[in-house]
């Protein structure tokens, strides 16, 4: 068994109304966990309240997939660290690459955001990962090294014990084509050493590393397995309470 803390999280995206929450929320309880990873499931804002409650006392977490930088204020739209907080909130998925790209959110912001998210003792899922032109130039290494840096390195190696990484390769995400297990082996092993480089060994090998894009079922096993991936970021299959618990199971 690996030593780091192993999770598996669901992120629900613009899916599910208020009825179809609750329904997939009574099909997540009525299945047992058998293997020893956090599980999480974020839901829309609308139905985060409802599914904090709903969960309560479950081994399952309710986190958010997005957050504002600001404590309050005049940002129609938004909401805050706090108001997470207020509802049971304590995990909250940062910097994915659906926000990067339909909602132009840069690293900049989300230095910004990750900072709110620490300030606030919320728990921090950041989302990167390489796009496929990036892939078949052979960039992926510099690009994931950039969004790492720009977005996390002026922080201190302390709280790097609230962050949880997750390496989403964009070319992989909903697209059914997965990423191999070597390849994300690879890039995982190389996020490790990266994180090495500025903070030292005991900061990287404590850091959990979840792979996100298409993972299944069928394949979830092999991916968990490689020595540096530490658990998965699942969108699609996590809709399902059957397959979702298939791939937590699956460690
Ligand atoms: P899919 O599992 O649908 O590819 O989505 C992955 C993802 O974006 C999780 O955040």
């Amino acid at each position: 068994m690996k030593m780091r803390k192993q999770i598996v999280a669901g992120n629900w995206k613009m899916n599910n109304n208020l009825s179809q929450t609750e329904a997939l929320i009574d099909a997540l309880k009525s299945k047992s966990q058998a293997s020893n990873a956090e599980v999480m499931v974020a839901p829309t804002f609308t139905n985060l309240y409802h599914a904090s409650q709903a969960l309560h006392g479950t081994t399952i977490e309710v986190i958010a997939q997005n957050m504002h930088f600001a404590e309050n204020g005049a940002y129609t739209g938004e909401v805050s660290a706090s108001m997470l907080k207020s509802i049971g909130v304590k995990t909250v998925i940062l910097g994915h690459s659906e926000r990067r790209e339909y909602f132009n959110e840069t690293d900049d912001l989300l230095a910004k955001k990750v900072d709110a998210a620490l300030a606030n003792d919320l728990r921090v899922i950041f989302c990167f990962g390489e796009e496929l032109a990036d892939r078949k130039s052979g960039n992926q290494d510099a690009i994931v090294e950039a969004q790492l840096k720009n977005a996390l390195f002026h922080l201190e190696g302390e709280a790097f014990k609230n962050i949880v990484l997750a390496y989403e390769p964009v070319w992989a995400i909903g697209t059914g084509e997965t990423a191999t297990p070597e390849q994300a082996q690879d890039m995982h092993a190389f996020i490790r050493k990266t994180l090495a480089g500025t903070y030292g060994d005991d900061v990287a090998n404590d850091m959990t590393i979840l792979y996100g894009g298409s993972v299944k079922p069928a394949n979830a096993q092999e991916i968990f397995s490689k020595p540096d991936v530490d658990g998965g970021l699942i969108g699609g299959a996590a809709l399902k309470a059957d397959d979702f618990f298939a791939i937590v199971n699956a460690f």
